[in-house]
């Protein structure tokens, strides 16, 4: 018999299983702790209980390689490892459908949250995967930070000290994968809310909060970052080494995310973390009343008006709650005033309550998200962190209650490991010597027995009519409890301790099974009865604050009851209770935390502390039964059912009572006699080894099995599918021959019909050449026979012919004979009349040709083409000079209609000019081609003359720049002459000032040389307005215009009396009286083509004009 497995025995610092360890003492048991602990191996075997010592520093052995390591693998086969336990207790979960308990056990400080962590990271790591897992995993896992943010205070043991007890059952389906779970919280430690002994910190939330909410928080929850702002925060210890608030809060917020908290509920739960804060600020003061009572009275009104901001409650309604009591009789309201300490009281009362309901609603909101979907049946694995057995200086009512929750699961230990265990082996009629050990049930019983146990003498006190206190209380367990061998008190009627200095009067003693605890009875009853006044709860639920309201609902006036709420020591009594029935279903895993020591250091291995620890949780008796006994025990029924397949004559069915079929299996089996005994139902097996031996050879059994059941189905499998590839491949042959066959029948078809076409159009053939060889023989005789009647016809026609033209001849010759003699008789007629007619044919042909020839030879349209085409004939010469003439004419009409009225006149004034000057004046001709613009000036848009222009009413109609003679020296001055229908205006070149104005009457006639100068002299009537300083000699370049122009305008203005142009060399000028001769000579060329004036005498001026070149 060999298992071919690692074993904890190989390298293995002292010994891994303390059932091993020899010799067995307290001293090498606690030596062998040493050892390991000095190697950092901290955990430590007895059987299947785990040691665990608490290393105080990070250990490099829960990394994923080891979580595959241990995976899978037998608990023995390793080193001892709290993976090992875990995956022992997973896969009997999944593979054996039993439900499991985790029981972790320890003094506080112990490390029990974090094995408990451990065992749950592990099984989570191990366990099935998908999305849907990830995410139950995920809730699951991040239940614990925000728990213990709310749940976990640093006290002087432990700076993570779980100040409430935790059982969580995981629930798995029947492949293993995690559906959800249900958290049961145990009785929080509410006092440390108001008040923390010295060296301790409240719960961790209150310091997260300040350290890590930002700005814009903690002013929503108009908080101050500051702990010293805070009554309920004990300032000394504020800090804790190693813990970082800020960071924790952050990790959970975002755990209460993933738990599946939603914004605003976060948000509500914050609200009732800085309420409680405020709560604490509040201060009262007496106030005294006319009966001469002290009623008190909010100090400082602010920390009240801004918690009640934060919930929502009206604050009068609540400081009217802080100052009165209003007690509910059957049919009667009392209202009594409250003094200071009852204002405190009452406060601290509601800040406790208030914390506490917070934190019952956090487990019931986790278990709501967490719980599994699924309703159909599923395995469950608990497990248990609850908090640890704790001995301060000063005890109350909550190490009390502590305390004897340890003391129950120590007993559960007790119960199935030691007297369970012992029972069993004498009720199976095992070989057994009695092992000794304590059993707690003795102190279990002096706590919680119905009659005269401590917590029903606390109830019965509390219930009891009249003037009740802690002293009244601890006088009752004197008297009852007296006698009881593990109560002690210095007034207790056992006079043993009467003289004990070390138990004062206020106090009582209980030896627990993990030594002794002095409790103070300060505050038992108090805390036991638990009451919040009603005033404060109907206060909390008229808040406008959704959570608040929910979690008051006894403050709901419509359901007063007046009946006592159960006090806090039945309530955890009785869920204690169900705590420890519902474990007993269930197959106990155990861990047993010690503490190496009390500094929270590491490497640090206090003997005297481990010795106690190992003795209280009795290892040593654990050690020593494990020993004696057996590792492992079934009745013969499973056991039979399990291994028979181990032996052929036991396999497949065994017919025979089944203990005679597992001695058949063992002897079969060759199993050594020592390794296993026969109890009455069930067989005990010594040794794990040997179950790893039975539960290899089943694993490999199996496998064989499995194997057999693959090669049968497998061949099964594979006849079916010959059988069908069988039949189907007669079907496919025949459909496929059928297919080919009528393939081929097709083919010979079309190739018989291809060969019976070719014969049957060969024999056409043939016999078509036959039929058309008889159709040709028949074709030539009758061709043969045409010719001859053709010939023969032809000869006959021939001969017709030549008698025919015989006889046409005679009649020709007689025409012709006829006709002679016709034209000789008519000859005389026709001379007489052709030749007029012929004349008149032909003249009529020459002018149609002519006529013709012209329209295709007319010359262009312009008036002055003078081009003409030749004259054809001599005798059309007057008719081609006035188709000649008409034609001009004809095509200066039609150049004429096409001028606009505009050009037209533009036409008459060079017309005008043409009949003033023409051969008269040499200036003439030059001026033919210069187009008569008018306004030289621009006068109307020129800017410069805008002035002269509005100074003339008329239209002007010339503008233009002459030279003024002077009279004196015949020189030149420059004026604007301006002709409008009325005036000629001369002004100013520069200044645009009017000179002289000469009304168009009053002009005679205007005289200008012959020559090519631009001197003209204006003649005024004598007697006239203007003609005072005389004539107007002056000259311009434009000359010709310029008279045209007032020769047309003079005219019409004259009423039809012509403005005369007198064209002469010589003329007479009136200057003031003188009349001056003008006369112009001609001069030598010049440059510039000037003329030049100049006054010879009084009666002469000369002006000479450069002839022209
Ligand atoms: N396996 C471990 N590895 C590293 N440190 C550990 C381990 N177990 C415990 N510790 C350290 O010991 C401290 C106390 O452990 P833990 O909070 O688990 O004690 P506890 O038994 O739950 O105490 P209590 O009863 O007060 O809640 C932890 O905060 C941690 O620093
Ligand atoms: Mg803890």
């Amino acid at each position: 018999m060999e298992v071919k497995t690692k074993s904890l025995l190989d390298n293995m610092i002292g010994v891994g299983d303390m059932v091993l360890l020899e010799p067995l003492s307290e001293d090498s048991f606690i030596e062998n702790l040493r050892k390991r602990f000095d190697h950092n191996e901290i955990y430590t075997y007895i059987g299947s209980v785990v040691i665990s010592m608490n290393p105080y520093k990070s250990m490099l052995i829960y990394s994923p390689e080891k979580v595959e390591e241990y995976r899978n693998r037998n608990f023995y086969e390793l080193s001892p490892h709290i993976y090992a336990l875990a995956d022992e207790a997973y896969r009997s979960l999944r593979d054996q459908d039993k439900d499991q308990c985790i029981l972790i056990t320890g003094e506080s400080g112990a490390g029990k949250t974090e094995a408990s962590k451990l065992v749950m990271s592990y099984v989570a790591a191990v366990c099935g995967k998908g999305q849907e897992v990830n995410k139950v995993k995920e809730q699951l896992l991040q239940s614990n930070p925000v728990l213990e943010a709310f749940g976990n205070a640093k006290t002087v043991r432990n700076d993570n000290s779980s100040r409430f007890g935790k059982y969580m059952d995981i629930e798995f389906d029947f492949k293993g994968d995690p559906l959800g779970g249900v958290i049961s919280n145990y009785l929080l430690e509410k006092s440390r809310v108001v008040k923390q002994p010295r060296g301790e910190r409240n719960f961790h939330i209150f310091y997260q909060l300040l350290s890590g909410a930002s700005d814009d928080t903690l002013k929503k929850l108009k908080l101050d970052r500051d702990f010293s702002k805070y009554n309920y925060l004990s300032l000394d210890s504020a800090v804790v080494n190693g813990l970082d608030d800020a960071t924790s809060f952050r990790t959970v917020r975002n755990a209460m995310q993933i738990v599946g908290f939603m914004e605003d509920e976060v948000q509500s739960v914050l609200e009732l973390v800085a309420a409680v804060l405020k709560l604490g600020n509040i201060e009262f003061k007496p106030e005294s009343r006319c009966n001469g009572t002290d009623e008190s009275r909010v100090k400082d009104k602010n920390d009240l008006k801004e918690m009640c901001e934060l919930l929502g409650i009206e604050q009068s309604v609540l400081e009217r709650a802080f100052s009165y009591r209003t007690v509910e009789a059957k049919l009667e309201k009392v209202s009594t005033t409250l003094n200071v300490a009852q204002a405190y009281y009452a406060r601290d009362a509601l800040a406790k309550n208030l914390y506490s309901r917070l934190f019952s609603w956090i487990v019931t909101r986790i278990n709501e998200s967490i719980k599994a979907q699924a309703k159909t049946r599923h395995k469950v694995m608990g497990v248990l962190d609850i908090y640890g057995f704790e001995i301060f200086d000063d005890n109350s009512f909550e190490q009390f209650i502590i305390n004897y929750c340890n003391e129950k699961l120590q007993q559960i230990f007790i119960e199935l490991t030691l007297r369970e265990e012992q029972e069993e082996y004498i009720r199976e009629d095992i070989e057994w010597t009695n092992i000794e050990y304590f059993n707690n049930a003795i102190i279990c019983d002096l706590i919680e027995n119905h009659q005269n146990g401590i917590l029903a003498m606390l109830d019965e006190e509390c219930l009891r009519p009249g003037t009740v206190t802690d002293e009244t209380f601890l006088d009752k367990l004197n008297t009852v409890c007296a006698q009881h061998q593990h109560f002690e008190s210095r007034l207790s009627k056992n006079s043993k301790f009467l003289t004990d200095h070390s138990l004062p009067h206020s106090c009582f003693r209980i030896q627990h099974y993990a030594g002794k605890v002095l409790y103070r009875v300060e505050g038992f009853v108090d805390k036991n009865n638990d009451l919040l006044y009603r005033d404060l709860s109907q206060a909390m639920y008229k808040a406008n604050h959704s959570l608040i309201k929910h979690l008051f609902p006894e403050g709901n006036p419509a359901k007063v009851n007046l009946k006592r709420p159960p006090t806090a020591g039945f309530q955890f009594k009785a869920s204690v209770g169900t705590l420890m029935r519902n474990l007993q279903t269930k197959n106990p895993n155990y861990i047993r935390c010690i503490k190496p020591n009390d500094k929270k250091a590491p490497h640090i291995f206090t003997e005297s502390l481990v010795c106690h620890q190992v003795r209280y949780l009795g290892l040593m008796e654990n050690v020593r039964v494990r020993r004696a006994g057996y590792a492992f025990r079934q009745a013969y029924e499973p056991c039979l059912e399990r291994y028979k397949m181990l032996c052929k004559r036991t396999w497949p069915h065994w017919r025979g009572p089944a203990r005679e079929g597992v001695e058949m299996l063992m002897a079969d089996l060759q199993v050594p006699a020592e390794e296993f005994s026969y109890g009455r139902s069930k067989i005990f097996i010594r040794n794990p080894r040997t179950l790893f031996f039975l539960e290899e050879r089943r694993r490999q059994c199996l496998q064989d099995l499995a194997t057999l059941i693959q090669k049968i189905y497998r061949g099964w499998k594979c006849r079916t599918h010959f059988l069908l590839l069988k039949k189907s491949q007669i079907v496919v042959a025949a459909w496929y021959r059928r297919y080919a066959q009528e393939k081929k029948y097709q083919k010979i078809k079309r190739a018989t019909t291809v060969v019976q076409s070719y014969t049957r159009g060969w024999q056409a053939r043939k016999l078509l050449r036959e039929l058309k060889h008889q159709k040709r023989c028949k074709e030539a005789v009758t061709t043969i026979a045409a010719y001859w009647h053709g010939t023969q016809a032809r000869r006959e026609l021939r001969q017709l012919k030549e008698a025919a033209r015989n006889k046409h001849a005679v009649s020709v010759i007689w025409a012709g004979w006829q006709g002679t003699k016709v034209r000789r008789e008519y000859r005389k007629f026709f001379r007489a009349n052709a030749g007029k007619k012929i004349y008149n044919f032909t003249i009529q042909r020459i002018m149609q040709k002519y006529f013709l020839g012209l329209k295709s030879t007319l010359p262009s349209m312009s008036p002055i083409d003078k081009n003409w085409p030749v004259r054809p004939y001599i005798f059309l010469d007057g008719v081609h000079t006035e188709l000649r003439r008409i034609f001009h004419l004809w095509r200066c009409k039609k150049y004429r209609s096409r001028f606009t009225e505009d050009k037209k006149a533009v036409y008459e004034e060079k017309l005008e000019a043409s009949e003033l000057f023409k051969d008269k004046k040499a200036l003439y001709p030059s001026s033919v081609s210069q187009p008569f613009k008018g306004d030289y000036l621009e006068i109307s848009k020129n800017p410069k003359y805008q002035k002269l222009n509005s100074s003339v009413d008329e239209k002007v109609l010339l503008a233009d720049v002459v030279n003024k003679i002077n009279r004196a020296n015949g020189k030149g001055a420059t004026r604007i002459l301006l002709l409008t229908k009325k005036n000629v205006v001369l002004a100013d070149q520069k200044t645009g000032q009017v000179k002289a104005s000469v009304a168009l009457p009053d002009l005679t006639s205007v005289s200008v040389s012959t020559q090519n100068d631009g001197f003209f002299a204006l003649r005024l009537k004598e007697g006239s307005a203007s003609a005072v300083k005389g004539d107007f000699l002056l000259s311009s370049e434009h000359l010709i215009e310029t008279i045209t122009k007032l020769h047309h305008i003079g005219s019409a203005a004259s009423d039809g009396e012509q403005l005369n142009v007198d064209i002469a060399d010589e003329f007479l000028v009136q200057f003031k009286q003188d009349k001056v001769c003008v006369k112009f000579i001609q001069g030598a060329p010049k440059n510039g083509n000037g003329a030049s004036c100049k006054r010879k005498n009084n009666r002469l001026l000369e002006v000479s004009v450069p002839a022209s070149a």
